[in-house]
């Protein structure tokens, strides 16, 4: 069997990872890495492929930025070619960013058949391009790996048929449990010792100057009672500046690698996010997590684990930080198969179903 894997953006990777790692391990499978260039700087990409422990691409399409059609576009005219020259019998696509949709659409056409892993996920709000790039992903792909009972029921409310989809687990809490240790062993050095971790990206909470603004006003309030500590991506860097934002009271940083991330939230007392996949690593750890956004495609880490929605509302988030810092914060537990093995059950599926070559 010979598989594509197609990765571009920094979350990806961390998913990508144990796939890779588990199908490695099995007999007959040939793998490609295909990196579509979406991210390119050394400490949105490099670093995560060296931390991960991953190959370098055997192929990088250096898409690079773009409007959302330009972005897509580029990727399907350069992925096409590629899968005419390769002639994979599988293609793994990951997540829910624009390389992972134009992936999709391409082997859709070539006939090839696809998996998804993080299938299943619905935020139900249309404005975010994830969505889209969910929805449409999961309608064309001829495996579903979801990581949660709530992914299964999604798919099949719109009408997949349940032979396509595989509960698996979460593929990302695999990469974490690798390289737990690795990050409880290093310490960043000029890090407060009691910290509220940020992350920061959604365009529906950067791109806009007064949304951004009032985002950075409650940080700031924040900080009044505990350190703010925000790793800065790309997107939001450009637009602080566009704006002209002051950002005083928060140690701004550049992006991290992985690990150096990770060691930041097992030590965090508590995390403010927009991101997805925090909002999954924190459940993991068991630490409090505060998501600025209104809805969640991760509904588990709100029903289960530690996360808590408080949009862009003040004053929902002085509430919430105040009872952390009361050491009344909201506990939760693991979901089901977040265990460090769901690499290896896709690999399973995966020989179990797709026809061996006849040559
Ligand atoms: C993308 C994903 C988002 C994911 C995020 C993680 C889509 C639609 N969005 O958003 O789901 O959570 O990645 O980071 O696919 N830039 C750099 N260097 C880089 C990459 C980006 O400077 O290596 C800057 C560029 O100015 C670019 C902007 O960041 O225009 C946004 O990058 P893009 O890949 O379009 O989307 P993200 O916001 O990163």
């Amino acid at each position: 069997m010979k598989v594509l894997h197609v990765v571009g953006a920094r979350p990806n990777f961390m998913k990508a990872a144990p796939v890779l790692s588990a199908l490695a391990g099995r007999r007959g499978v040939e793998q490609r890495l295909i990196h579509t260039g979406q991210h390119y700087d050394v400490n949105m990409s490099d670093v995560f492929f060296r931390q991960l422990g991953m190959p370098v691409p055997d192929i990088n399409l250096g898409v690079g930025s773009g409007g959302h059609g330009a972005q897509t576009g580029e990727i399907m005219i350069r992925f096409e070619a590629v899968v005419k020259e390769q002639k994979p019998d599988l293609v793994l696509v990951y997540g829910d960013v624009n390389s992972t949709v134009a992936a999709v659409l391409v082997c859709s056409k070539l006939e090839i058949l696809v998996g998804h892993v993080e299938a299943g996920l619905r935020s139900f709000d249309r404005t975010m391009p994830e969505e889209i790039n969910r929805l449409v992903t999961d309608q064309i792909a001829d495996f579903l790996f979801t990581p949660s009972e709530d992914g299964d029921d999604n798919l099949r409310k719109e009408g997949i048929s349940p032979e396509k989809i595989f509960r698996v687990g979460n593929v990302m809490i695999d990469s974490l449990v690798k390289l737990l240790p690795a990050a409880e062993g290093i310490k960043l050095p000029g890090i407060p010792e009691r910290y509220a971790l940020v992350t920061l990206h959604r365009p529906a909470n950067v791109d806009d100057r007064s949304t951004l603004k009032g985002i950075l006003d409650s940080l700031s309030d924040v900080s009044r009672k505990l350190a703010v500590v925000l790793p800065v991506h790309p997107r939001t860097r450009q637009r602080i500046g566009d704006f002209g934002m002051n950002t005083e009271q928060i140690h701004l940083l550049d992006p991290l690698p992985y690990i150096d991330f990770l060691s930041l939230q097992t030590r965090a007392t508590v995390v403010i996010t927009d991101s997805g996949g925090v909002q999954e690593e924190t459940t993991y750890l068991g630490i409090p997590c505060l998501t600025m956004r209104e809805n969640t495609e991760r509904p588990i880490t709100v029903s289960m684990g530690t996360n808590i929605l408080i949009g862009r509302d003040p004053g929902k988030l002085a509430r919430e930080l105040s009872r952390v810092l009361d050491g009344g914060a909201k506990k939760g537990t693991v979901p089901p198969l977040w265990d460090g093995h769901a690499g290896a059950r896709i690999a399973d599926v995966l020989i179990s179903h797709v026809p061996p070559r006849l040559s």
